[in-house]
């Protein structure tokens, strides 16, 4: 049988997976941006504040924005001084980036189309990597995961912000009758796209719980890690260092 990986709900043969994520990005580029706001209601700010500061970029250090997309991350850590390459392997995504980026004035920002799975950078290129909401997108977690590790420089710091599992009980009930009934009808509302809200909701309940994912972040041979979860862990930073 071939190898299989999930698409949502579904489980797709492996090498399908990486056009259906792609054609899911390219068609909510645009609107991206303003569903964030509505689905969270604006707390994908502060989530990304949160991350941010702890990533604690410093002036001039290279750091990788993995699955930057339209260079949410990016920006924060660019306004600390840090030189910031932002990746992602959709062209429509960076390119609202990019216009985005014009548009506030920021220069000095590197954008490069990559496969988190491959990245083209040589080995202990960056301070420090980061990765906000992308990679349960990614079909080999593992090999992103490695990935990250070869391009740090010895003791680069490794941090993801994910979508993961909330431990509290009632609030896990309204934000799963929230996220499976009112986003998909949300996405038909404001971008005319039920079927790609749909898939980015089913991912988050089929990512690795966090301490799954943190025996995944060790087993790439990042070490000190540390998951901080938030609202019980419907959101979770991890994170770890490359000694
Ligand atoms: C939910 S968006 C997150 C964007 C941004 N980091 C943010 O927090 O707003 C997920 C991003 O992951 C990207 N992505 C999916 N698979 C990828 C892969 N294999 N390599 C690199 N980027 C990928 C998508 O193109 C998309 O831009």
């Amino acid at each position: 049988m071939n190898e299989t990986a999930s698409f949502g709900y579904r489980d797709v043969d492996a090498t399908e997976k990486q056009g259906m994520v792609r054609a899911v990005f390219s068609n909510v580029a645009s609107k991206y941006d303003l569903m964030n706001d509505a689905m969270s209601v604006g707390a994908h700010r502060l989530w990304k504040d949160q991350f941010v500061a702890r990533v604690k970029p410093r002036r001039d250090e290279a750091i990788l924005d993995m699955a930057g997309g339209t260079g949410d991350i990016a920006f924060r850590l660019a306004k600390h001084g840090a030189q910031v390459t932002v990746s992602d392997i959709n062209p429509e995504m960076l390119a609202v980036g990019v216009d985005r980026a014009r548009k506030k004035g920021l220069e000095g920002l590197v954008w490069s189309q990559q496969n988190a799975e491959e990245l083209s950078f040589p080995d202990r290129s960056f301070d420090a990597y980061t990765i906000a909401f992308g990679i349960r997108n990614v079909t080999h977690i593992d090999k992103a995961l490695r990935e990250a590790h070869r391009v740090l420089k010895y003791g680069g710091r490794f941090f993801c912000l994910e979508f993961s599992t909330t431990t509290w009980p009632g609030f896990a009930d309204v934000y799963d009758a929230y996220s499976h009934r009112l986003v998909p009808k949300l996405g038909k509302l404001l971008a005319d796209d039920e079927d790609s809200y749909r898939y980015l909701i089913e991912s988050i309940r089929r990512f690795p719980p966090m301490p799954e994912f943190e025996r995944m972040i060790r087993a790439a041979g990042f070490v000190q890690t540390k998951v901080e979860p938030i609202l019980g862990g419907m959101v979770a930073i991890h994170s770890g260092w490359k000694i």
